[in-house]
């Protein structure tokens, strides 16, 4: 296979075959931009090998330019990364051990291509084109990394063993590669995938959650998930969500599979948002199931409280995988809190008060907790499905209702702290905050409407049960 007339027509392969003659070094493209032109898919971070100094060989292409290409050296790893509008070029020199720039150990001998080709991680990643006269644009494959695309195969260029214990998180690479792409793992690869699970301990949290979050982002998460639980990396790093795998019978009453309910759940949310946290919302949706599991001879199993209890959980979830503690954990605990909300919302005598109550506590989220409620309808019964969707439709036309005429979703206090310090002469203490409580209160139970009028009449009333009066009132004043 030859990728000549790709290379003629970019600009950038042009200028370091150039920069690589000038050097007198061979120079190839390598890794994920073969693999991706290959696939058709966009790639806009372009890896260089050459068989010599991959700093010097960047240092030449930025002098190709007329313009100032900016360029950043990482002595340490013998790596140089240029950046051109949109591209990211990255220079290495070819190597004989494990390579990788964020390695724990990146002291490595200089190798060939061959040698540098045989330490990647799948065979898809391990395959090179030519930059060099005698061969330009010529695909070199030692590995058959083009026939394992048309099988839609991950398999690593040599002993998974070997390839594995180089860098555990090439495991996690590979549920992540055959999620994004569809592809299967290779059975050989796939058996050393579960027996070197364990080593996936020697990784940091951070590498892991990149990866983790790559899996939830494809468009069917499910099947990165049934991976990494068959491939027990998730037990290595998530057992919370192991913990929901598995159905418990009494008296022939059996609660559903939780882990597989919570995957579909995932890909139903996919399907309505490409949003990162709120996929995170639907995996841990009823992380806290398994916690919360009682068994009534009356009604069968419950989950009481899993909600909140899973709202607990999550913070310490985040902050052992190494997900964000700011508003996107908050984002996501709030959704798993309020998930139930909904649908108690159902029923024709709701009143509009539950509603303003959703709608405050929802705030601007209260759509995608909608989606995330239809997405929990995970029936294999169409009838049943359809009639529950239908019910969230009637919620939503509530909600919108309720919240055109009381405006709660975005909740400001009618009368705020400072007006009722000033008014009542308070200096800032817990009865300024009782009061604007209480107003609260009235508007979500419907006492009174949402507005400054209603809120100062009200205020002026309950103040009085509590011994206040306005300063402008008082005697002397
Ligand atoms: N690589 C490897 N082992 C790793 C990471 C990377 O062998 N643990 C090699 C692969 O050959 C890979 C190349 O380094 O193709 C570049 O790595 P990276 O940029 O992380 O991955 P890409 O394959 O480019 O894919 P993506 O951009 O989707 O991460």
């Amino acid at each position: 296979m030859n990728f000549k007339s790709h290379l003629d027509e970019f600009e950038v392969f042009k200028k370091v075959a150039k920069a690589a003659a000038n050097l007198g070094i061979e120079t190839y493209v390598v890794g994920g931009y073969v693999r991706d032109l290959i696939l058709k898919r966009s790639c806009k971070d372009i890896d260089f090998t050459c068989v010599g100094s991959g700093i010097e060989l960047a240092k030449e292409v930025a002098n190709q330019y007329d313009i100032h290409v900016p360029l950043s050296v990482f002595k340490n790893f013998g790596t140089a990364m240029l950046k051109l509008e949109d591209l990211e070029l990255e220079f290495v020199g070819a190597r004989k051990e494990s390579y990788r720039s964020d390695s724990r150990n990146p002291t490595v001998e200089i190798g060939t291509l061959q040698e540098d080709l045989e330490r990647r991680d799948f065979t898809i990643n391990a395959m090179a084109i030519s930059l060099n006269a005698a061969n330009y644009g010529e695909l070199l494959d030692p590995f058959n990394g083009l026939s394992d695309i048309k099988k839609k195969l991950i398999l690593t260029p040599l002993d998974p063993n070997v390839t594995f214990s180089d860098d555990p998180l090439r495991m996690l690479r590979a549920v992540r590669f055959a999620a994004q792409l569809d592809f299967d793992i290779d059975g050989d690869t796939f058996h050393a995938l579960s027996e070197n699970a364990h080593r996936l301990n020697i990784i940091s949290g951070e590498r892991v959650i990149v990866e983790l979050n790559k899996i939830i982002q494809v468009k069917k998460p499910s099947y990165g998930f049934k991976l990494l639980f068959a491939g027990k990396l998730l037990q290595e790093f998530f057992p919370e969500m192991v913990e929901l795998q598995g159905v418990d019978s009494v008296d022939d009453k059996s609660h559903k599979d939780n882990f597989y309910h919570t995957l579909q759940v995932l890909d139903n949310v996919c399907l309505m948002s490409d949003d990162l946290w709120l996929r995170w919302a639907a995996i841990l949706h009823d992380i806290a199931k398994p916690a919360t599991k009682r068994f009534n001879s009356k009604v069968g199993w419950t989950f009481h409280g899993h909600e909140d209890k899973g709202a607990r959980m999550t913070p310490d979830i985040f902050r052992r995988m190494k997900l964000p503690m700011d508003e996107r954990m908050k984002y996501v605990q709030k959704l798993v809190k309020l998930h139930l909300r909904p649908i108690a919302l159902v029923k024709d005598e709701v009143t509009d008060s539950a509603m303003r109550r959703l709608l405050f506590e929802a705030g601007d989220d209260i759509d995608d907790l909608m989606k995330l409620c239809r997405a929990d309808v995970t029936s294999k019964n169409n009838r049943k499905v359809k009639r529950y969707l239908e019910n969230f439709d009637k919620v939503a036309q509530k909600l919108i209702a309720v919240e055109e005429k009381d405006q709660v979703r975005n909740f400001q206090p009618p009368i705020s702290g400072e007006e009722i310090m000033e008014i009542f002469g308070l200096e800032p203490s817990k009865i300024v905050g009782d009061i604007k409580e209480e107003i609260k209160e009235a508007i979500l139970e419907g006492k009174i409407h949402n507005n400054p009028v209603q809120a100062r009449e009200f205020m002026l009333e309950i103040a009085k049960s509590k011994g206040l009066s306005p300063v402008l009132d008082r005697p002397n004043s």
